[in-house]
């Protein structure tokens, strides 16, 4: 199937900016309920390119390494147990002003600000206290880069900029139902 329409691109799917890289989690509360995380994959698909995919749990230990900069703050043990109390998933999406758009959609962090802010977002649809608010999103390109090199080592971030971007933009892409992502065109 091809992708259908990507906001920033043309009908004919010609991007003018280059793509840029984001990395989304889908956190254990979301992922808990079958529907509700089929329901975040349909509006990832309607709003990005979706790179990669993962589902995976973390140890502590992995929790406590990707929230480092959160340490001493007051939710600091409340977040590390949760984010490791079950299954998440990881997506590397792609899309012009990926970053702004996926924290756009995500809405606000605490969950009674997005209820009453933010309605129509995933967390003010989803959310179900501060820590358990469904989704999670890098905030800039340099914790892009680094959370996306955690979630996904094998990834080569640089790499994929350089080669596949270009066809990427251009829409050059399928969705492939069984990997649930995009891939490149046969050539
Ligand atoms: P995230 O990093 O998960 O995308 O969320 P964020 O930038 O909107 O929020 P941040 O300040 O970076 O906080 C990271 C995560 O910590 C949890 N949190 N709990 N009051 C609380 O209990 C509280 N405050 C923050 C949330 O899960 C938040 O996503
Ligand atoms: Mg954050």
């Amino acid at each position: 199937m091809l992708f259908g329409s990507l906001a920033g691109c043309a009908p004919d799917m010609r991007c003018v900016k280059a793509l840029q890289l984001t990395l989304a989690v889908v956190k254990p509360d979301a992922v808990a309920h079958p529907l509700i995380l089929e329901a975040l994959h349909q509006k990832i698909l309607q709003n990005f390119l979706i790179v990669r995919k993962k589902d995976l749990m973390w140890r502590t230990e992995e929790s406590e390494r990707f929230y480092a900069e959160h340490a001493g703050r007051f939710f600091y043990q409340r977040l590390v147990e949760f984010m490791s109390s079950g299954p998440m998933r990881a997506y590397v999406l792609a899309r012009e002003d990926a970053i702004t758009h996926w924290r756009g959609m995500m809405g606000p962090t605490k969950v009674f600000r997005a209820r009453f802010t933010a309605p129509d977002s995933l967390r003010g649809q989803y959310g179900l206290t501060d820590t358990r608010n469904t989704t999670h999103g890098s905030d800039s390109v340099q914790s892009a880069k680094r959370e996306i090199a955690f979630f996904f080592p094998e990834f080569n971030a640089d790499e994929w900029m350089l080669r596949e971007e270009p066809r990427f933009r251009l829409g050059l892409t399928e969705y492939n139902e069984e990997r649930q992502i995009h891939t490149l065109q046969d050539m």
